[in-house]
This record gives structure tokens, C-alpha cells and sequence, in this order.
């Protein structure tokens, strides 16, 4: 911030639209993806009547599609999980609408609760895997859409800092 400038906005910014750029139909940038999935996690009336569990395999459906992204909603029964894998040339926002999720890098594992976001870049490898005794529900933005998912054969187990390695 510049100390030397005299320049002040009076009172609240939010109030004076006409100032503002008019928002954007669809999503540009990362804050914008980032804001269009926990819009969709407030309203449940977009999602909430779609969801199904499915013990066999892991449930999903395309929510949405909008110039170069889509969004799915996924579901996860306890236990199940994705995987290690990365998201090719995607990128991605994973919002957690219900329930709670596990993942795990190969540098840190963190649970992720209802509303918590996660953006990655493409090649970013996780594995999600729902750790809990409740369902899960979760929401996936992808830019450019999702073409393809490459498993990765190595499990992302990561450890506290102390615990020894094992082969
Ligand atoms: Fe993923």
C-alpha cells in the first residue's frame, strides 16, 4: 500500500454497482471458479435432489458446463476413494458440500470439511478418499474440462515429519 497516497474510498464499495465491472457470466479466473463452486455449495437446491450413493462405485454427475470448464458432483460412501491420480492438462476447485473428505499428497495429508476448497494446477497429484462414517458429497470445477484422470501406481502416503521411511 502506498502511504504517500491521498486516495480513500468512502464507504462501502459493494453499494456503488455502478462503479464496479459487471460480473462476468462465466468464470475467468482462479477466484472466479473458486466463487462460482461455493455458490453452488450454499444453494442445495442445485445439487442436493441429484445426489445418490452407490456402494458399488463411486457416483458422479456432470452438474454443469460453461466455455472451456465443467462441473461435476461426486459422492463418496464411506471407504471409498479415488486413488492416486492427477487431472492431466486440468485444472481444478474441489469444494466439500457435505460430509468430509481425506486427502492425501505425498507431503501432507488433510481433511478437508464441509465448505473447505482446494484448487490445484494440472498435474497436481492427490488421492480424496472419504475416511469417515458419513457420506460425502463434493463438488469439482475443471479448466479445461476433464479429458483424462492418470492414476498414479504409487499410493500418496504422507507421513509426520518424524516417522521413519520405509521402503
Ligand atoms: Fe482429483
Amino acid at each position: 500500500m502506498n502511504s504517500d497516497s491521498d486516495l480513500q474510498i468512502a464507504g462501502d464499495i459493494l453499494e456503488v454497482p455502478h462503479l464496479l465491472q459487471p460480473a462476468r457470466e462465466h468464470p475467468v479466473t482462479v477466484a472466479e471458479f473458486a466463487g462460482l463452486a461455493r455458490g453452488i455449495a450454499a444453494d442445495r437446491s442445485q445439487w442436493a435432489h441429484l445426489v445418490q450413493y452407490d456402494a458399488a462405485t463411486r457416483w458422479y454427475h456432470r452438474l454443469r458446463t460453461g466455455p472451456g470448464y465443467e462441473v461435476w458432483l461426486l459422492s463418496w460412501v464411506p471407504g471409498q476413494g479415488s486413488g492416486s491420480h492427477d487431472h492431466g492438462r486440468s485444472s481444478g476447485v474441489l469444494t466439500v458440500l457435505q460430509g468430509e473428505l481425506t486427502e492425501r499428497t505425498e507431503r501432507a495429508a488433510r481433511t478437508l470439511g464441509s465448505g473447505a476448497q482446494r484448487v490445484f494446477a494440472p498435474g497436481y497429484v492427490h488421492e480424496v478418499v472419504n475416511d469417515s462414517l458419513e457420506p460425502a458429497v463434493s463438488l469439482h470445477v475443471y479448466y479445461p474440462g476433464l479429458t483424462e484422470m492418470p492414476m498414479h501406481t504409487a499410493r500418496c502416503e504422507a507421513r509426520a515429519p518424524h516417522d521413519p521411511v520405509t521402503a
